[in-house]
């Protein structure tokens, strides 16, 4: 009879880890981690995600040269977004505005800085609610144009 008990106790208590610890992973964002270098592409170029899932993303620079002469940054535009436009908008605002440019803040569901060889940034978003393809871009200029590019997909 003790020993039933006993067993009976135990198993709950595994119920109650198992869920502690369940509940503490739903809480982290899922990291996705994309490498960059001088070949100005994004080694991760397709993401999905569910709708209003909480994601991480962190931008490795494994190149060497500084940001100024070949920085990369991660900005995820918002759905219809001509990202042509926008990256072109990015060169003009310039390198002090580490090329995202003030009045296109409204197209940017995230981004991360702007980095340099050997650096790392990191930006957590919920993916959107909504459906459907969502580009994400290099804004330094003419990352985008060579291919710095990819897309999420939230289904
Ligand atoms: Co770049």
């Amino acid at each position: 009879m003790k020993s039933k008990l006993l067993s009976l106790l135990c198993i709950a208590a595994g119920l109650l880890a198992t869920g502690a610890s369940t509940s503490a992973a739903a809480a982290e964002p899922r990291v996705v981690t994309i490498t960059v270098n001088e070949q100005m592409k994004f080694d991760v170029t397709a993401i999905t995600a569910a709708p209003g899932e909480e994601i991480k993303v962190v931008l490795k620079n494994s190149g060497t040269m500084p940001k100024l002469a070949m920085g990369h940054n991660w900005v995820l535009l918002k759905k219809g977004t001509d990202a042509n436009a926008f990256t072109t908008a990015a060169v003009s605002a310039g390198a002090a505005t580490e090329y995202i440019p003030a009045d296109q803040k409204a197209a940017i569901l995230a981004n991360t800085k702007l980095i340099g060889g050997g650096e790392s940034a990191e930006v957590v978003f919920k993916a959107p609610a909504d459906k459907g393809d969502y580009t994400f871009v290099c804004s330094f200029p003419s990352h985008f144009a060579l291919g710095m590019k990819g897309t999420l997909t939230v289904k």
